[in-house]
């Protein structure tokens, strides 16, 4: 082995042991040179031997930097075989249970599913609200009957428009979040009884609207990348009547897919041939990480039974709980439903969130929150490449801020989530995504928080409680 060739191993293993890890910068040539007591000429070799296997690369002006293993260098999720069966869905206590303990600790939060709070304008949108206090100290029920508040609906539809799907505003019903869109919409098509067909994995807020319907839920193969497999969601049709879909073809919580553009037509295609509602959960919208905002179901919908739901609470502030439906042609149902349901939203929130739109700089908020969780999103998965059991699969996600995470089989999410809550680290066990018990050895990771040391040691440490819980299997 020639000199630069012996170097070259050293530091290839150096990284494989940590002592480098994925992103940090190696020592420059010089000090390289220095601390090995080799020429200039050796360590050069070295690296450019290292930068052609793969290994590291160089940054002009920056020095070398161990490569981040690139999305297609890391093996993938496999497609969901879900046993399609429609079973009654009791998965809300569970849920509950698990969001309590996750909120009521002050634990690191990777189980959460709302984004960093910190990222959110609040003082813009806290400085609308007393404006509009100070301006208005009466308000009425009748502020904000169903539809909402003419205000918000305004400002919504432009929202749409700018996106590219210019959508008619009479048709917005504003909700309580996107869980009350979600539970509107499926009443007005749906009774007791009915089936269902959803994701699998899908998002838990789907399931509670079945769940409170008494309705029961199919799961349908889903691909980690492209979204639900519409041959296997039309073998289900063929087989049983199916009351509506509901599914997320935007950075699906929680795989993070992005459905391609001709898959979503032929979606809204398959379902208005056969007349059944599509409930499409669109709340991840405005967090893409490409260049070009996503088009919606809805965007290709034109007969109206694409039942499109979205809200604030990723994108703008959680705590305001305003949301919307595009209901299409049960619009009316819907908004009925909403005045039965709870009478009106509020207005306060309604409105102050309406003058941040017209005036605070959305997109400007929106474009930072963007590249901050696509630069998360890339942390989070080589951490978790990093630091946990070989075998692990990690999603790769276009948009939002969830991580899906297969571990070896034998690991219990629900275990590794009780301990990892001992040492004060949240995760969402994968049991919380499904109705059977498919996902068992799957977690959810939140990656919107900044990144930080107590993050990485916090993945460290799940990584090892994982490895803990394979050795007891064995
Ligand atoms: C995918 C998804 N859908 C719906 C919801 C509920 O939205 P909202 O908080 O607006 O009710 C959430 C919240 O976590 C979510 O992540």
């Amino acid at each position: 082995m020639k000199l630069y060739e012996k170097l070259a191993s050293d530091i290839e293993e150096q990284i494989a042991r940590g002592v480098f890890r994925a992103g940090e910068r190696l020592p420059s040539i010089r000090q390289m040179s220095r601390h090995h007591e080799l020429s200039i000429t050796t360590v050069v070799h070295a690296y450019l031997l290292l930068e052609s296997k793969g290994i590291i690369e160089s940054h002009p002006q920056s020095g070398y930097f161990v490569r981040e293993a690139t999305a297609a260098e890391q093996p993938e999720l496999r497609i969901s075989q879900p046993i399609a069966v429609s079973s009654h869905v009791d998965v809300s206590r569970l849920v509950l249970s698990t969001l309590r303990s996750i909120s009521a600790h002050d634990a690191i939060p990777l189980g959460s599913p709302y984004p960093d709070p910190t990222l959110f304008p609040s003082e813009k949108i806290n400085r609308r609200a007393y404006s509009i206090a100070r301006r208005r100290t009466q308000w009425g029920v009748t502020d904000a009957l169903p539809p909402g508040n003419p205000q918000l609906i305004r400002q919504i539809a432009r929202r749409y428009l700018q996106n590219g799907t210019p959508i008619d505003p009479n048709e917005i019903v504003v909700t309580i979040g996107a869980t009350e869109a979600i539970n509107l919409c499926l009443q007005a098509v749906g009774k007791t009884g009915d089936t269902v067909a959803v994701e699998s994995p899908t998002f838990y807020a789907m399931l509670h609207a079945i769940e409170r319907m008494g309705m029961k839920a199919i799961e349908v193969a889903t691909h980690p990348q492209e979204g639900i497999d519409l041959d296997a969601l039309k073998e289900v049709m063929d087989r049983q009547p199916i009351a509506a879909c509901m599914v997320m073809p935007n950075f699906q919580n929680p795989l993070g897919f992005q459905m391609p553009d001709e898959k979503k037509r032929a979606l809204v295609d398959l379902i208005t041939t056969r007349r059944i509602p599509v409930i499409e959960n669109d709340v991840y919208n405005e967090l893409y990480f490409g260049d070009v905002h996503p088009s919606s179901l809805k965007s290709y919908d034109s007969e109206g039974y694409v039942m499109h739901c979205a809200s604030f609470s990723k994108s703008l502030t959680t705590a305001s709980r305003i949301g919307w439906a595009l209901p299409g042609r049960y619009r009316d149902q819907v908004e009925k439903l909403k005045f039965l349901n709870t009478l009106t939203t509020p207005t306060f929130p309604q409105l102050a969130i309406a003058e941040y739109l017209e005036h605070d700089g959305y997109e400007h908020h929106l474009r930072q929150v963007r590249k901050l969780y696509a630069q998360q999103a890339n942390m989070m998965r080589a951490a978790v490449h990093r630091f946990f059991p070989a075998g692990t699969l990690t999603s790769q996600p276009r948009g939002g801020y969830v991580l899906w995470v297969e571990l070896p089989a034998g690991v219990d999410s629900m275990k590794l989530y009780e301990r990892a809550l001992e040492r004060g680290i949240t995760i969402g066990p994968g049991t919380m995504f499904s109705v059977g018990d498919t996902y068992r050895n799957f977690i959810r990771l939140n990656y919107s928080y900044a990144w930080s040391r107590e993050i990485d040691e916090a993945l460290k440490t799940v990584g090892q409680l994982a490895a803990d819980c394979l050795r007891e299997r064995r």
